[in-house]
């Protein structure tokens, strides 16, 4: 894992709006008397939520004053967890599965989408609207390649739809989260390709069960 630092340039404070402040108040509730530490990430989470996607080192601080934890504490946390952005991040954060299902199926063919059209990993671009990382597995290898943009999937990528897709995020046009090949979900590509017509009736289950059930006694 590389080495992960609160970034060089920071805001002067960070204070949740009123309507986070309750939540978290919220939060803190939900763990016995003495045990509010438990919070520490769903608080970070929300503060990098109000933050466009970052989590300054004052964000950090509150949290840790709110939680009454020591700053170190809520830092290890931060810096532990990928999940947490210690950097700017544009508006659209592109999280690129490198991991063997997506590698096997094209994703260095989207790392160099990401290069020509974003720059390297990290970098923001000049309009503030894209960024990128690789990422470990997302869950999602059976729909590999794939990238998470901010909270949705999009899966079954080629260099092509990718690029189009980082293109019409730029550009405020709609997109649709979710394979883009057409596949629904994770079935088979071009539809089922199992219980065509019902061949799992009632008869034929019948049979294999009487055959399978052994006499009691063991004779
Ligand atoms: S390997 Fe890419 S989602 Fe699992």
């Amino acid at each position: 894992m590389s080495v992960r630092r609160v970034d060089p340039v920071q805001p002067e404070s960070f204070k949740f709006t009123a309507a986070n402040a309750k939540w978290a108040k919220d939060q803190i509730k939900k763990y016995p008397k003495g045990k509010q530490a438990s919070a520490v990430i769903p608080l970070l989470w929300r503060a990098q939520e109000q933050h466009d996607g970052w989590l300054p080192e004052p964000a950090i601080r509150a949290v840790a004053e709110i939680l009454d934890m020591a700053v170190i504490r809520v830092l290890e946390v931060a810096t532990f967890y990928t999940m947490f952005n210690l950097s700017p991040v544009g508006k659209y954060f592109v999280q690129l599965c490198g991991t063997t299902p997506c590698w096997l199926r094209g994703a260095d063919d989207l790392k160099e989408v990401c290069r020509q059209v974003i720059g390297e990993q990290n970098q923001v671009t000049e309009d503030g609207m894209l960024s990128w990382l690789e990422v470990e597995c997302l869950g999602s290898c059976t729909n590999a390649p794939m990238v998470q943009i901010n909270k949705d999937y999009y899966e079954d990528l080629t260099a092509q739809s990718f690029e189009k897709l980082l293109n019409d995020l730029r550009q405020g046009k709609e997109v649709k989260p979710g394979p883009q090949n057409g596949r629904q979900f994770s079935c088979p590509e071009g539809g089922p390709t199992t219980l065509l017509n019902g061949s799992t009736s009632s008869k034929s289950k019948r049979s294999t069960s009487s055959k399978a059930t052994p006499k009691r006694g063991g004779k």
